[in-house]
């Protein structure tokens, strides 16, 4: 049992099934569109800005990296809340970046003089962040928009999780703001690799000249609109459960003693000591969680993702025979 990377554990939307069964061979053999024009159609007519607007990518985690090539030079320093999504610090390595990684503060929300003050031209936020599940609050997010030099991407990978508002509004309306959203998590599409990031039309044509085409391929962009016309009331009963489940499960961990953080994304992080060892003797009994080492402001902890409550009971008990 695999609760390691905060997927959609409640399985797969009904029209993406519908939409592999119908595939005609052609879909197969032959090049998909270069920029996945349909699904950057339907995203930029729900949110009420022009297509032009929209970007998708193999995956958030494509855009991301795009984002980086399209505005950083070999050398050049990107800074990060920490800690955050463990992909930056890669995709900042393979851009040939430096990083400057910038501790959140004690309450999980971001340092804004901190960041501002390593001089970045991209700054990366996370909310809710991952690992730690913790949202960051509009004063701080809008702090360091307003006075950046250069680019905020916001990554909101887990936002529909959250009871925290979101921050689509500062890529409609602020010209250096990128925030990132994909199909991975809460509409069940990880395998398909389909993300997609909003900001002002020139800041999106520079990160699709960095992405380029062919990216998205004809099955995953036609799973993906599917899912967005049919399915919202499968995704809004599976992100309902995720969230009730962790909750119990939060409170389940409480009572064991631990201190679990808040969280408003599909998972938990748990403090705890050794939990690299906790995880192996996890992993013994048939459950993967992901465990961290010496976490900034956090030290040792695991993370646990949200799904079907039977499988966070087994986890549960997973976790009791690991601690003894
Ligand atoms: C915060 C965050 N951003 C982005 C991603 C990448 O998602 P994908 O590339 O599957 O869209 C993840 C995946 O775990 C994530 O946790």
């Amino acid at each position: 049992m695999d609760l390691s990377d905060n997927t959609n554990l409640f399985g797969v939307p009904p029209a993406a099934e519908r939409v592999l069964r119908e595939s005609r061979p052609e879909s197969l053999s032959r090049y998909p569109r270069g920029y996945a024009p349909d699904l950057r159609n339907v995203l930029a007519s729900r949110l009420g800005v022009g297509a032009a607007c929209v970007t998708t990518g193999c995956g958030s985690d494509d855009v991301l990296d795009s984002a980086l090539r399209a505005f950083l030079e070999p050398g050049e320093v990107l800074a990060f809340q920490d800690p955050t999504f463990v992909m930056m610090p890669l995709f900042a390595k393979v851009n040939g970046l430096k990083t400057a990684p910038v501790p959140l503060r004690a309450d999980f929300d971001v340092d804004p003089e901190a960041l501002l003050a390593t001089g970045a031209k991209v700054i990366y936020l996370c909310s809710p962040n991952n690992p730690t599940g913790t949202p960051l609050s509009r004063a701080a997010v809008e702090h360091v928009v307003e006075k950046a030099p250069g680019i905020v991407i916001i990554d909101e990978a887990y936002v529909e999780f959250s009871s925290a508002p979101d921050f689509m509004d500062l890529a409609r309306t602020r010209q250096n703001v990128l925030v990132t959203r994909t199909f991975s998590k809460a509409y069940g599409l990880a395998g398909m690799r389909v993300g997609w990031g909003v900001g002002s039309l020139a800041l999106i044509a520079e990160v699709e000249k960095a992405r380029g085409p062919y990216k998205l391929t004809t099955l995953a962009e036609s799973m993906a609109v599917a899912v967005l016309r049919e399915d919202p009331m499968w995704v809004e009963v599976q992100v309902v459960e995720a969230r009730r489940n962790r909750e119990h499960l939060r409170a389940e961990l409480m009572s064991m003693g631990l201190s679990p953080l808040p969280s408003e994304g599909n998972f938990l992080m748990v403090p705890m000591p050794d939990a690299l060892g906790v995880a192996q003797r996890m992993r013994e009994r048939d459950v993967n969680v992901r465990a961290f080492q010496g976490l900034t402001g956090v030290g040792d902890a695991l993370r646990i993702g949200s799904g079907p409550w039977p499988m966070l009971e087994a986890a549960l008990a997973a976790l009791r025979e690991s601690l003894r």
